[in-house]
């Protein structure tokens, strides 16, 4: 599914980036690929899914 609609971002990219990257939050995440810089609403999305991620490890 999306979670950035404004840049489409996907939750399987920010899953992987966790995953491949070892981002382990916004500010990380922003430094692989482009979100929430627009509207913003994708933000605690995007974080939940990082938390959940690193949980699932
Ligand atoms: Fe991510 Fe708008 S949905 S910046």
């Amino acid at each position: 599914m999306f979670v950035c609609m404004c840049y489409g971002i996907t939750d399987k990219q920010i899953k992987s980036a966790v995953e491949t990257h070892g981002v382990g939050n916004m500010r990380e995440l922003k430094q692989v690929m482009t979100l929430g810089s627009q509207c913003g609403k994708c933000v605690e999305l995007a974080q939940e899914i990082i938390d959940n991620t690193i949980m699932d490890d």
